[in-house]
């Protein structure tokens, strides 16, 4: 038997993490997805693969984790998000120095009212200009820091629409979190993919056994009680569908393990076994999770999330 790699035992000091609150962001449950990882990871290189990789709590952990990772794939429908993650792995002096300013400029405004008609300036500006990636990229991330709840949200046209929120000292430029999110984007292959899920298929590791995790906008538990819309493009029903079909081809070869996360709806409702069908013949797990968006905070409690994998090995840590 091959010894392994790593030990599962290894802490680690990670200073490299998600840039942007992003909602379904995964760090609450890093540790419980960390224990459904597949045996094989420790024992052998593998190609890291990432279809809605979002804010990149997963992806982060991930490369901190296993040096044995050889090439990643990371992916998202969001352009601006995916423009970002670029402009950090290529530009990281840049952004820091307008981020800064951006941070003084805010900081320098006393009253609510002022930062308040700043912040409605610099939305505009990231609606309506033709700024570069760079701009761009500043923008989304100050926008981020200042706005109600750090979401992520587009009208109809594609325009961020999220109102002013009230912090009294909004970390704006976190330099320590930027640089190190850069040193982690430049170490490995990286392939970073904006579009549908879909695309990462071309992008398998034939040479490699290929680690996917998924982490779709959730299927709502209730008509209005979710927020899973990130784009102008809604994930519906269908698309949960074809990405089951998607988890189905890759299971059909032999170099893919995938473990992916989504809402445990039988929980609030019995009968709706909507993803016990779709993923029948697959492992399914339930693990806890803390979920924030709901309006009223009295429904923001304690959820059961569902872990379903390709594979049923579980590492005892
Ligand atoms: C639940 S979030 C992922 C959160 C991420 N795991 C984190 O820790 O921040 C889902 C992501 O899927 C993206 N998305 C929505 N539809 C998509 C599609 N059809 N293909 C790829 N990404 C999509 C959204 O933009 C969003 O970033």
């Amino acid at each position: 038997m091959t010894e392994p790699l790593l030990n599962t035992m290894t802490q680690i000091n990670y200073n490299a993490k998600p840039f942007l609150k992003w909602v379904g962001g995964k760090r609450q449950l890093l540790s419980q997805l960390d224990a459904m990882l597949p045996k094989e990871l420790y024992k052998e290189n593998f190609t890291y693969i990432e279809p809605f990789v979002g804010g990149g709590a997963m992806y982060f952990y991930m490369m901190q984790k296993f040096p044995n990772i050889r090439k990643v794939v990371i992916n998202d429908i969001n352009k601006r998000l995916i423009d970002a993650y670029r402009i950090i792995k290529d530009d990281v002096e840049g952004l820091v120095l307008i981020l800064s300013n951006l941070q003084n400029d805010y900081m320098s405004l006393k009253s609510e009212e002022s930062r308040k008609e700043y912040y409605l300036l610099q939305r505009d500006r990231f609606n309506n200009s033709n700024l570069d990636l760079l701009e761009t990229t500043s923008l989304l991330i100050f926008l981020n820091r200042t706005c109600f709840n750090g979401l992520y949200r587009e009208n109809s046209k594609g325009k961020f629409n999220v109102p002013f929120g009230r912090y009294a000292n909004p970390a704006i430029c976190n330099k320590e979190v930027l640089y190190a999110d850069s040193e982690l984007l430049n170490k490995k292959e990286i392939v970073i993919l904006n579009g549908n899920f879909t695309n990462t298929f071309e992008h398998l590791d034939d040479k490699s056994l290929n680690f996917f995790y998924f982490d779709p906008p959730y299927r709502p538990l209730s008509t209005t009680s979710s927020f899973n819309s990130f784009v102008k493009e809604d994930f519906n029903d269908d698309s949960q569908r074809e990405l089951a079909d998607f988890c189905r081809k890759l299971s059909l070869k032999d170099n893919v393990l995938w473990m992916l996360s989504n809402a445990d709806c039988s929980s609030k409702n019995p009968e709706d076994t909507f993803f016990e069908t779709l993923y029948e013949g697959n492992d399914i797990q339930r693990v806890y999770a803390t979920r924030a968006v709901n309006a009223n905070p009295n429904k923001r409690g304690k959820l059961t999330e569902l872990l379903i994998r390709n594979y049923t090995t579980k590492i005892t840590i």
